[in-house]
Order: C-alpha cells, then structure tokens, then sequence
C-alpha cells in the first residue's frame, strides 16, 4: 500500500531481494503550491534501477505518477531527475549504488515542472538551438560529394567528449548560477558550442562566439564545477567553458 508516511531515512546497504521506501514527489503545478512526497514499498534485486522502481510504484500502486523515459540505456536523456539529492539519469543509476533503504527521487532543479518528476525542455533546447549546434561550412560538398573533411585523431580529440552529450539537463539542474539566473544560457548549450567552436571542419566560431558573449551568456558562469561532477556521458562542461573564453580571450585559435 502506498503511504504518505515520511518514514526515518536509513543508510544501510541494499542486498537482494531487499524492500526499499521509494519516495515520489508529486506536484501538479496548476493546483498545488508545493511538492508532496508518496512513499511506496518496493522490493528491489541488486540489479533494479531507480527508473525500474517507479515503474513498479505505477504498475502496482498508484499508476498516476508522472514520469518520462524511452529508451532505459542511458541514451535518449529523457529520465534525468533528482536522486537523493542528486542529479541523475533514473535508468542508469541502480538502487544498490545509492547505499541506501530511502530513495528520493523529485524533478530536476532548474526546469519548470510539468507535474512529478517531469520537467519542461524548452528554455534549454531554445538555447541549445541558440549556439547552432551543427556544422557550418560553406565549402559543403553539394556538387562533390567523394570529398571526405578529414581530421588527424589530435584534431578529433579537441571536441569529441563534447559530442557524447544527450541533452538530459543534468548539468543545468546541477548549476548554481541557473538558479539565480533563469535567463542563463546554460552548462548543457556551452558544451555544445565549444563542441563546434573546436572542430577544425567548421566555420561558424565568430557566430557563436557572438551568441554566448552576452549579458546571460559564459561570463555568468562562476566555475562552481557542479555541471561536471554530474554528466553521465563523461562531458567536462566546465572545461568547455573555460576553454570557450580562451577563444573570446584571444588565447585559442
Ligand atoms: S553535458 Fe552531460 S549532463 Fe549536460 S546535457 Fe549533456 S549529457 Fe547531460
Ligand atoms: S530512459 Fe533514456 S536516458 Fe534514461
């Protein structure tokens, strides 16, 4: 049965077959002034995701929980949430990691709610479209389609973590200065354009370098680093934009 009980959180390790308390914030924006949470006790293997565990929680109890995912691999970036007070991908974060017999998950920090655990995109893909996070290059081969652009492994090396984003927004979940700013442009739409900015095949640097070189632009960023800590795909957003004002510094070519 599902409770609404706030039950003593414990730190004992999971083991097998354990029962956990997962704990669901629930909010519905359009009626309620502030989350709620939902306790349900769900039985968990030492294999059992978070993602798999509110699935439980809607199959067997209360299946008006309101949670996006797709493809369960850490792929699509549609399950970022927070857990136990971090954020993190719910499909590719086991309960046995959490070292705890309390999980709490609540929606991402810096993302306006839709209800539960799901959160609007919008603001961060409008940026990400912003940086133009695509190749621009006016010799495109339209006529000659056998010409390769080809780089040296150094030269791939300069941007390709950068290019394992999948837009999950954990990085601007994690980032202080999104709290304080809402109109900042974000860790997750930086990455991206240093992504391009330091790809030798494009051309479009000056043009984004001229978008994010604005009031709520990279100078807002005061390196708290969090962005990084949390990424699952091992992008160093931070570095990025470190790297990103060598560019407007003058430093990098
Ligand atoms: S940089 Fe990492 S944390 Fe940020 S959106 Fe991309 S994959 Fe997610
Ligand atoms: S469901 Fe796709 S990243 Fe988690």
């Amino acid at each position: 049965m599902a409770t609404e009980l706030a039950t003593e959180q414990s730190s004992s390790n999971v083991s097998p077959s354990q029962t956990i308390t997962l704990r669901v914030a629930r909010i519905n924006p359009n009626t309620d002034n502030e989350k709620k949470f939902m306790d349900f006790q769900i039985p968990v293997q030492k294999w059992t995701t978070v993602l798999e565990a509110i699935l439980e929680a809607k199959k067997y109890f209360d299946h008006s929980i309101a949670v996006r995912y797709s493809c369960r691999q850490a792929t699509c970036g549609s399950c970022g949430m927070v857990i136990n007070g971090k954020p993190r991908l719910a499909c590719f974060t086991k309960i046995s990691e959490l070292n705890s017999n309390v999980v709490t998950v609540e929606p991402m920090n810096n993302f306006p709610i839709i209800r539960d655990l799901t959160v609007g995109f919008d603001r961060m893909f409008a940026n990400h479209k912003k940086v133009k996070p695509f190749m621009i290059n006016d010799e495109t081969e339209v006529t000659d389609r056998t010409k390769e652009h080809i780089q040296t492994p150094e030269e791939l090396e300069k941007f390709i973590q950068f290019a394992g984003c999948i837009k999950c927004g954990l990085c601007n979940s994690a980032c202080p200065t999104m709290t304080m700013d809402s109109s900042f442009v974000g860790p997750q739409a930086l990455a991206q354009a240093y992504r391009y900015v330091a790809d030798n095949r494009d051309k479009g640097k000056n043009d984004r370098l001229k978008v994010i070189d604005e009031s709520h632009g990279i100078w807002r960023c005061h390196f708290a680093g969090s962005c990084s800590q949390v990424c699952p795909k091992g992008v160093d957003p931070a570095m990025g934009i470190q790297l990103l004002r060598g560019y407007l510094l003058g430093f990098n070519r």
